[in-house]
């Protein structure tokens, strides 16, 4: 092998050993046998330089110069390499305690509006929803409720206006989630299975169990010989669902415009028994203002409060809890 060649061998050799030491010490290791002063490979090189003929020491010396250049470069970048991830962890104190992740969750009202929307479409109610400004013939007129009725008080309605407006009439905040039903059979032919959940508006005064805005879930059910054994059953497998087997649900006769016959819906977990909400067979009337026949139809409805369920559920005595924003509450669900 001629000395030029041992030279460009030394240089192969070196840069593979320092390419493939995995950390500092094999690095070291390949520094001591190929740079070393006492016994590196390169002092072969430096008696191959003093063993150089005048006419061959200028060409060799460059070449020895440039190699040991190249050589030293390679090692010097590996140690860099292989010192920067230490350098990076002394920079942080792995010992020191961690920044707590603060995260945010969901509220609990809407937790259990998207428990409620999957428990009762497993029983094949699809969702619907509705615009929370209502005019009066969503609000009431197609719900059967007549402008004499006390339920259309303006003082029991949060009114927008009563000037004439662009939909032809007052609009209000909506004071029941039953306008649903009417835009869903406005828009929709039976057979019908649908619930809506939303927000609902009515000036009482606030106490812990009175909100001037709370949330209601209507359900609505139309077909041929829908019947009211088929209401209570679907409700006490929802309250079931949600709460446990233990619980019941009870019919009260009641009235509202909108089904006949109505009633009150009463529900016992543990002692006593608790109001949720109305419900009833949908009254011809609502279904004739559709545009239904009510020789061929009949439906269920039923609309209930959603703190209500929460409440029972978690043992919320005030309703206010779930507006205050108080984070102390809200992080515990
Ligand atoms: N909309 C009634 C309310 O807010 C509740 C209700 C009663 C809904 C009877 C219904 C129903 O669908 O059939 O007080």
């Amino acid at each position: 092998m001629s000395p030029l060649q041992q030279f460009d061998q030394f240089e192969a050799l070196a840069l593979a050993a320092l390419e493939s030491a995995k950390d500092a010490a094999a690095v070291e290791a390949a520094r001591v046998e190929f740079l070393g002063k006492k016994s590196g490979r390169i002092k072969a090189l430096q008696e191959l330089l003093g063993k150089a003929t005048p006419e061959q020491r200028p060409a060799l010396g460059a070449k020895f110069n440039d190699v040991r250049q190249r050589v030293t470069a390679a090692l010097e970048a590996r140690q860099q390499e292989l010192a920067q991830p230490k350098a990076a962890l002394t920079a942080i104190d792995i010992s020191l305690p961690g920044e707590p992740v603060r995260l945010g969750r969901r509220h609990p009202l809407t937790q259990t509006m998207d428990e409620f929307r999957d428990l009762i479409g497993r029983m094949g109610f699809t969702v619907a929803y509705g615009p929370e400004l209502e005019d009066e013939h969503h609000n009431f007129e197609a719900l059967n409720i007549p402008a004499d009725h006390p339920a259309r008080d303006p003082l029991d309605n949060f009114y927008l206006a009563t000037a004439k407006t662009a939909v032809g009439g007052p609009v209000l905040l909506r004071s029941q989630t039953s306008t649903v039903q009417i835009r869903v059979m406005e828009k929709t032919q039976p057979p019908i299975r649908v619930v809506s959940l939303g927000r609902v508006y009515r000036p009482d005064t606030i106490d812990a169990t009175h909100s001037c805005m709370f949330h209601q879930m209507e359900g609505l059910m139309v077909d041929r010989q829908v019947t009211m054994a088929q209401l209570k059953t679907t409700l006490r497998l929802f309250a079931t669902a949600y709460l446990g087997r233990d619980v019941h649900i009870r019919f009260r006769p009641s009235f509202f415009p909108f089904t006949e016959p109505s009633v009150e819906v009463d529900m016992s977990w543990g002692q006593g028994w608790m109001e949720i909400g109305g419900a009833g067979m949908v009254d011809p009337n609502v279904l004739r203002a559709v545009g239904y026949d009510p020789e061929q139809l009949t439906g269920f409805a039923f609309g209930f409060g959603i703190e209500r369920f929460a409440m029972r559920r978690y043992r919320i005595t005030d309703i206010r809890r779930f507006t205050e924003n108080d984070v102390r509450f809200l992080s515990q669900f």
